[in-house]
């Protein structure tokens, strides 16, 4: 991200967004393509014979799960609306990883006449529900168990998913009624891999090493009762920078996070899996709005938008900090809040921040909205959604 000629350009090829905003009637998402295309080959690169199985959630465009999918992606998913996104945009039943707390009757069924290729189990009645559904459709359903560690991997309380006090994953004390359970349904379980997910925004790996350790003897254990267990899913999490541009920093606790996986799991000999989200599509998104008015209190000045909370939900929900850049670099400078049209005060982008000037009708990015920018959206006070474009 950087100006050129004081205009503001997207991503390693420095894109021009200006020209996108010609005919602008409301807020636009903007993906660039290639810089998903990168960031998910630096990614493959640094895991080695990882298969990453790309998160979904966090960006369902079908242009981006198609570029993705070309790429060698698979697809994590949590729904059968995801399942159905993932299929219609070129992914195969092969290429799905299917986890999340809350599989209803009828989406397992589905899944499981789909055939698709592992469902990530997280609770015991969950197991026992697709035994006796896959028992009925005389399937075989692949498995894997996702184990929660009760770890602390220091991230904002609502994405740490890790920790006892979760609702994600299943306690390591239940292991030996989980592999009773197995057993019991033989004929239509087949267990295939133990699986991990600490949570969103990892910035520092102690953590998730520790875990990794833990789980990796589970696995070995496992093992000698169920041969037919031969994959270990390490979840997705790895977190980027959002107050800052720093890609080499990254790149760096990239490796840092690969190393530690390489070193843990290398000597398993079993096949490994990722489910990286907001990694790959993060930087590569940006939300376009529009400046409405220049509101001068006593206390402040408010730079009112007309995208809101509604469209961009992570400055309200969880403190993130995004930047906030005009398409077009004045020479002053302004303070003040960026707001939506919401009517809540929790709406806004930034508080107390010092941007270049802005005028009324200028443009101005949202960086780094790639990831649970677009897919978390509502239309809460009737705010139309954004639209996205794919460049
Ligand atoms: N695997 C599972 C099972 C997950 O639940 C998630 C994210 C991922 C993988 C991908 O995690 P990532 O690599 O993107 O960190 N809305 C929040 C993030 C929620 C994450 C939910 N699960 C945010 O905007 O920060």
């Amino acid at each position: 991200m950087e100006y050129i000629n004081n205009e503001l350009r997207l991503g390693p090829l420095k894109k021009d967004l200006l020209s996108l905003c010609a005919n602008y009637v409301r807020p636009i998402y903007v993906y660039d393509l290639d810089f998903v295309s990168q960031r998910y080959q630096a990614m493959a690169k640094a895991l080695g014979k990882t298969r990453l199985f790309y998160a979904v959630k966090a960006n369902p465009h079908v242009q981006i799960l198609a570029t993705l999918k070309k790429l060698g992606a698979g697809a994590d998913v949590v729904s059968l609306g995801e399942i159905k996104r993932a299929l219609e945009s070129g992914f195969s039943v092969h290429d799905i990883v299917y986890s999340g707390v809350g599989k209803t009757r009828h989406e397992i069924s589905e899944a499981l006449k789909l055939g698709i290729y592992q469902i990530n189990v997280e609770s015991l009645p969950e197991l026992q529900r697709i035994g006796d559904i896959a028992r009925e459709l005389k399937k075989t359903a692949a498995v894997a168990l996702r184990l929660n560690p009760d770890i602390d991997i220091k991230t904002h309380p609502y994405i740490a998913t890790g920790l006892k006090d979760n609702k994600f994953g299943m306690e390591l004390s239940l292991i030996p009624e989980l592999s009773a359970t197995l057993k019991k349904y033989s004929d239509s379980v087949e267990l295939v891999g133990v699986s991990l997910h600490l949570g969103s925004m990892m910035m520092e790996f102690t953590g998730y090493q520790e875990a990794l350790g833990i789980l990796k003897k589970v696995y070995v254990d496992l093992q000698k009762q169920f041969p037919t267990l031969k994959r270990f899913d390490f979840g997705g999490g790895v977190g980027i920078f959002y107050d800052r541009l720093d890609l080499q920093r990254e790149e760096s606790l990239l490796s840092d996070y690969a190393k530690i996986t390489n070193e843990i799991l290398g000597d398993l000999g079993c096949e490994l899996q990722s489910e990286p989200g907001r990694w790959l599509v993060g930087h590569c998104g940006v939300l376009i709005t529009q400046v409405q008015y220049i509101k001068k209190t006593s206390a402040k000045n408010f730079i009112v938008v007309d995208a809101g909370m509604n469209h961009l939900i992570r400055p309200s929900l969880y403190q993130a900090d995004h930047l906030v850049m005009p398409l077009i670099k004045r020479s002053g400078e302004i303070r003040g809040d960026v707001v939506g049209p919401i009517c809540e005060s929790a709406d806004f982008f930034v508080k107390e921040g010092v941007f270049s000037e802005v005028h009324e009708n200028d443009f101005i990015a949202i960086m780094d909205s790639g990831a649970y920018g677009y897919s978390m959206a509502s239309v809460y006070n009737l705010q139309e959604l954004p639209l996205e474009i794919c460049i």
